[in-house]
């Protein structure tokens, strides 16, 4: 009674034992296996899971969806050169929501 327990999502999320080259951006990772993101499988929790689970979930799944839907309607993306040669720097810095350390920099030409 009385405690307070913190779930650390970070190091779930880069656990070896459950995600294969947990580092790696492989978004098709997500194709295959039917995990659910509403917080039933406990591997993914982007939303928290149970009573204090985000109440935005709704809106937050249809927002991320149009916003980025518009983006790659409206956009042409590249990187520049020399991140297309060297790659994108994915490296984070630990804090209260995680930010990269090189900002992310991308050319948008309109379509
Ligand atoms: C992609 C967008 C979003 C993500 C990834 C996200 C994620 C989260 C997470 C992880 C929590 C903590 C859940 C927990 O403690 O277990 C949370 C809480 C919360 N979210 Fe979101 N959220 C998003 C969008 C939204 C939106 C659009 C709204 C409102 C319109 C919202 C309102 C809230 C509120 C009020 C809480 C606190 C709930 C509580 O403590 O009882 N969120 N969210």
């Amino acid at each position: 009674m009385g405690s307070r327990l913190f779930i650390n999502v970070w190091a779930i999320g880069r656990d070896k034992d459950v995600w294969t080259e947990p580092e790696k951006f492989m978004p098709e990772r997500f194709l295959g296996p039917t995990i659910d993101f509403r917080g039933m499988d406990f591997e993914l929790l982007p939303f928290g899971a149970g009573r204090r689970i985000c109440p935005g979930i709704t809106l937050a799944i249809r927002m991320v969806h149009v916003m980025l839907a518009s983006l790659l309607n409206q956009f042409r993306w590249s990187l520049p050169v020399e991140m297309e040669h060297d790659g994108i720097d994915m490296e984070d810095q630990f804090g209260i929501t995680l930010a990269k350390v090189v900002p992310l920099c991308i050319i948008a030409a309109p379509i």
